[in-house]
């Protein structure tokens, strides 16, 4: 298995070119199953996660080609895939495949929508928390499925179709917006999603539907209003910038010092999280095509977050937002309110010498003057780059384990970092 190694102590200048969102390309790949017609789809980024979904949708009958280079093209610039779900063979989703990446689920939604039958097996826990899919099957029942649970299935059914619905979620749940966005889009008659997700996320998958034909209002607020029509239609699109990679460098070169330029990226998708960074001490400015982040001299303050629903800081931040505050002047509150296990890179982070009490849903850290290299490994993607961020001024060297982690979520991680002055290389195993 490969592993990545670094060397702590260099800042970091230069330019990162942020990649594709991982998390609105999957859902929108997944948003093809509404039509026969072809969803192309820029800006996707290289990533396991991607090539998984691909896998899974082939499974179906879901024809799609990925487009040759282009001038200007580089392996970290994205790729253009085109997904067509003309001739739809197979609407069960395996437990084998599902298991993989929680976010196939979501096929359920436009495959009951579509064809009137979907079986998807349940996802199950993963290292973060429980993370079950009630609220998903509860907006599918609401919108008139019948739902049956069998063998480890979700056994959707709706022979005449899907009928609007007023939808209420008692809890923000990204997942479950982008479901009952996307089964609504082909249901008969009004859907009102209240207490929708207002991730970015959630607003590109409603803009590409919106292009698809699909006729949708208040995405981005709380209120999601969808008119159903009978049909939807294939479009071009590009995937969103990502904002946990931004976030992830900036708070790398918060911690190394340093001048970084994150292109191709938007602050508004993350200004919870650079304000926070502004408070810890980096210096945050807009360019023309994303956001200038520069640490010199004066040392990492803490700062105390807590992590929320967008516009609030991102739980996907909170990991390498730990790392930073190991370094802090003082001691910080790191508290995470939207999965309940995630905390896993507390003990790894432990190992290279950081100070942290974990007490419920909150960790306490208190800042050390040094880390030291160390051989950690971690069991999600955010926690193991979080693991990079300290290893990048740890003294000596730290060896991360199980980097397909960081395959899923991160395009091109080390070759970024490298060339902005981290000593980081990947050793294959
Ligand atoms: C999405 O997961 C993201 N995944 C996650 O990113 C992200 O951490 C999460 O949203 C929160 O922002 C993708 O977009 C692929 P939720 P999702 O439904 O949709 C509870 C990463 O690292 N809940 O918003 O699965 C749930 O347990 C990943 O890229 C229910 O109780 O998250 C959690 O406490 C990890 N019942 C909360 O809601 C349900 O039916 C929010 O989860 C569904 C969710």
């Amino acid at each position: 298995m490969d592993r990545i190694r670094i060397r702590g102590g260099a800042p970091l200048n230069g330019l990162i070119p942020i990649s594709g969102a991982k998390n609105a390309a999957l859902p929108l790949m997944i948003a093809s199953l509404l039509t026969e017609e072809t969803l192309e789809l820029g800006n996707v980024p290289r990533l396991a996660d991607i090539s998984s979904l691909l896998r899974i949708m082939s499974n179906f009958g879901v024809d799609h080609s990925i487009a040759g280079r282009r001038p200007g093209q580089t392996t970290e610039t994205g790729q253009t895939i085109r997904l067509t779900a003309k001739n739809v063979i197979d609407t069960t989703a395996p437990y084998e495949l599902v298991s993989t990446m929680r976010a196939s689920f979501w096929v359920i939604a436009p495959l009951v929508a579509r064809f009137g039958h979907a079986r998807v097996s349940m996802p199950g826990g993963c290292a973060i928390g429980t993370r079950p899919v009630d609220l998903l099957i509860m907006a599918l029942a609401k919108l008139g499925a019948a739902i049956e649970i069998e063998a480890g299935y979700v056994v959707a059914t709706a022979p005449k179709g899907l009928r609007g619905a007023e939808i209420d979620f008692p809890k923000v749940t990204v997942g479950g917006t982008h479901v009952a966005l996307m089964a609504a889009t082909l249901a008969e008659g009004t859907t009102v999603i209240r207490n929708a997700a207002r991730e970015p996320e959630v607003v590109d998958l409603a803009q590409c539907l919106v292009k698809m034909g699909a006729r949708i209002q208040g995405a981005g607020t709380s209120e999601i209003v969808v008119e159903g029509v009978s049909r939807l239609h294939g479009t071009s699109h590009d995937v969103m910038p990502d904002r946990i990679e931004t976030g992830t460098y900036a708070m790398a070169v918060a911690m190394t010092g340093g001048d970084l330029v994150l292109d191709n990226t938007k602050p508004e998708y993350l200004q919870a999280a650079l304000d926070v960074l502004g408070q810890a001490g980096a210096e945050v400015t807009s360019t023309i095509g994303g956001i200038r982040i520069r640490r010199n001299g004066n040392g990492i303050q803490p700062v105390d977050i807590t992590t929320d629903p967008f516009p609030g800081f991102p739980t996907d931040l909170q990991a390498q937002f730990m790392a930073l505050m190991t370094r802090a002047s003082g001691t910080s509150r790191i508290r995470e309110t939207i999965f309940e296990n995630r905390f896993m890179h507390v003990q790894e982070l432990a190992r290279l010498g950081a100070r942290i009490r974990l007490d419920g849903d909150s960790a306490y850290v208190e800042g050390v003057p040094t880390l030291k290299g160390a051989p950690v490994m971690a069991t999600d993607l955010r926690a193991s780059v979080s693991l990079v961020i300290a290893g990048l001024v740890a003294e000596g060297e730290t060896t991360i384990n199980r980097v397909y982690h960081l395959d899923r979520g991160f395009e091109a991680l080390e070759a970024k970092l490298a060339r902005c002055g981290a000593q980081i290389e990947r050793v294959r195993g």
